[in-house]
């Protein structure tokens, strides 16, 4: 991090405008967090699950509160050993670490981890899940949740799209950032990939012919398309997929929003995977 501190030491701070706490703070910026490739994970369990992940840790942050919790200097401990600095600091700090009130007394700055799109070779009972121009963080967090939740291996990012590694969409994920793949592309180089790859590519969409309920998901890897929020899947990707899938919907509204669909989706795949595996959890 800053200059004036060596990896691992262990430095009082209470000023928000000191120099290594305003590093911390400009990840709240998308191109502070690309150009260091860092991002910022807030609260005890976030921070506890990033460090036996073995994500790469950079600094940790505590409220001077919490320093005689074991707990806390347990992980500070593990932080510090990874070589982290460790940073311990006032309610004010903390506050505009977190920008908010009542911030979190423990935070983590990780190094980001995104999986080559080439490496990625679906196989057996596999589900990935791809998003096209995802543009809500709140979204984005909630999907690799559910993704995480049923187990699902990761999630591709496909053109342009808000970044899983903000506050907000981090935030959102509730820890599951930590244990669902990442991996970007654009159209082109995802339409490519996808015809080497192998399993069923399931898209959704509001003309979608086929029921989600009809389609068996077993015995294949199922790679799973949702559309962008306000536009829904352009005519390129949805003509790439298997099945176009549409959800039964009654009432008035037009759609359900992105995160939703996603996981009706994914539990109806979890579901007829279930009939023939034992491995997944019930
Ligand atoms: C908010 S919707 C997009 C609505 C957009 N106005 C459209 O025309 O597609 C976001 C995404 O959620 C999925 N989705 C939402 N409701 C759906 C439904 N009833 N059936 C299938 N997919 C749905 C689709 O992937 C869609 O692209």
């Amino acid at each position: 991090m800053n200059g004036e501190t060596k990896p691992g030491q262990v430095r009082e701070i209470t000023s928000p405008a000191n120099p290594a706490i305003k590093e911390i703070r400009a990840l709240a910026l998308k191109k502070n967090r690309d150009a260091g490739k860092r991002f910022l994970a807030e609260g005890l369990k976030l921070v506890t699950d990033a460090l036996e992940g073995g994500w790469p840790v950079h600094a940790l942050i505590y409220g001077k509160r919490m320093a005689g919790e074991a707990h806390v200097q347990a992980i500070a401990a593990k932080a510090r050993a990874r070589g982290a600095d460790i940073f311990e600091v006032n309610d004010k700090v903390l506050a505009a670490i977190a920008r908010r009130d009542n911030p979190q007394m423990v935070l983590g700055v990780f190094g980001q981890r995104w999986m080559p799109l080439a490496s990625i070779r679906p196989e057996g009972n596999e589900v990935w899940v791809a998003l096209d121009r995802v543009r809500d963080p709140g979204n984005l967090g909630t999907i690799l949740r559910t993704a995480d939740c049923v187990g699902a291996k990761g999630v591709i990012l496909v053109g342009e799209t808000t970044d899983p590694y903000s506050i907000e969409a981090v935030r959102a994920t509730m820890g599951s950032i930590f244990n669902v793949q990442l991996a970007r592309a654009t159209v082109p180089a995802f339409l490519a990939w996808r015809k080497e790859s192998r399993g069923l590519l399931v898209g959704t969409h509001l003309e979608g012919a086929v029921d989600y309920r009809e389609p068996d998901y077993s015995g294949q890897p199922v790679l799973l398309l949702m559309g962008n929020e306000q536009q829904g899947l352009p005519a390129e990707l949805a003509a790439s997929c298997d099945r176009l899938c549409l959800i039964p919907m009654d009432g008035k509204a037009d759609s359900l929003n992105l995160a939703v669909a996603t996981g009706v989706m994914l539990f109806e795949i979890r579901r007829s995977v279930l009939k023939l595996s034992t491995d997944l959890r019930r």
